[in-house]
């Protein structure tokens, strides 16, 4: 653990947010997890209880950590129980309209020396900073779906962060055990910058016919060593969510590689969001999930 941090509040407990949750509570620190509501709440709860129990299943952790790790998690739907955090990480939907009116919030609740940092994908760390008192105290923290599985946080720094917060936003990150890499506050940081034209890229090549969904996903799988295909991705990582990093992405550039082709413009307006709302470039009904072409439609 970091010294000095000893409570780490998460705004938001979706999947992104659950998931941080864990890992840090997992990792020695008291956790408070916010969300707006009981069942969003009960939602967490139960995420990371099943995440904890498969790692328990595995051998990858003792059944006394899995306990120890629950019993520092306190959920709760009041933003002033996060006041006397030492750090609080944001990880709610990717409006920074949203995201503003939280850190507001938070500025006056919390006393001047508490950090913030937000997990955003894509948005601007220092379109952040800048609504607070305490630009210099803000960071990036961007973690990857599952967290508790996934070995990378990239680190952003604001161009108004102080040097010594973000050595210790380092040394948090570190204390979780992860691998971290730095990147500037540009939309997309280091890997959307990379991952979302190729995933674009890959509906372009859907819409044009070039191959099936799960022949696409089966050549980068097999022909690339990727652990899920483009589209299994896509699925798992929310097409709504892809779609309003792209949006934020071209937003910035201006460059048609992250323009979003209109088919997931229109699957994101039927609803058919991936894994989450059970169907998307797959259905998730069956075992295996069933391939499904919305080309033609
Ligand atoms: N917690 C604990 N254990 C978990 C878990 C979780 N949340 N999810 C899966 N597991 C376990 C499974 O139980 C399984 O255990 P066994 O090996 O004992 O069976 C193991 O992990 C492997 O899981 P699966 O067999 O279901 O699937 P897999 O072999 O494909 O591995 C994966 C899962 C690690 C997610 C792997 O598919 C992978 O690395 N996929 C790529 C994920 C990725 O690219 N994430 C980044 C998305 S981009 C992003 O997050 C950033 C953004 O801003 C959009």
């Amino acid at each position: 653990m970091v010294p000095g941090i000893g409570a780490v509040g998460v705004l938001g407990c979706g999947l992104m947010g659950s998931g941080i949750a864990q890992v840090a509570a997992a990792a020695g620190y008291r956790v408070v997890a916010r969300d707006v509501g009981d069942e969003p709440l009960a939602r967490a709860r139960g995420a990371i209880e099943g995440s904890l129990a498969k790692l328990v299943e595995k051998g990858k952790l003792a059944p006394e950590a899995r306990d120890a790790a629950l019993g520092r998690i306190a959920f709760t739907t009041d933003l002033a129980a996060l006041r006397d955090c030492d750090l609080v990480i944001e990880a709610v939907p990717e409006e920074l309209e949203l995201k503003n009116r939280l850190w507001a919030e938070l500025d006056r609740r919390c006393p001047p020396a508490t950090i913030f940092a937000s997990n955003t994908s894509s948005l601007p760390i220092g379109a952040m900073a800048a609504g607070t008192g305490r630009p210099d105290r803000f960071v990036g923290l961007h973690f990857f779906n599952p967290v508790p599985l996934m070995p990378l946080v990239e680190v952003v720094r604001a161009i108004t962060t102080g040097a010594a917060i973000f050595e210790r936003a380092v040394e948090f990150a570190r204390s979780l055990g992860k691998q971290v890499v730095v990147s500037r506050d540009t939309p997309g940081f280091i890997v959307n910058l990379l991952l979302l034209p190729y995933l674009l890229d890959a509906v372009r090549a859907l819409e044009r016919g070039v191959a099936s969904v799960p022949d696409l996903d089966t050549a980068m799988r097999l022909g690339c060593g990727h652990p899920m295909g483009p589209f299994t991705l896509l699925d798992f990582v929310g097409i709504d969510t892809a779609v309003r990093i792209a949006d934020i992405m071209f937003d910035e550039y201006r460059d048609a590689r992250y323009a979003a082709p209109p088919l997931l413009r229109r699957m994101v307006r039927a609803g058919l969001y991936g894994r989450k709302s059970g169907r998307g470039f797959y259905d998730y009904a069956t075992d295996p999930p069933t391939p499904l072409d919305w080309t033609a439609r």
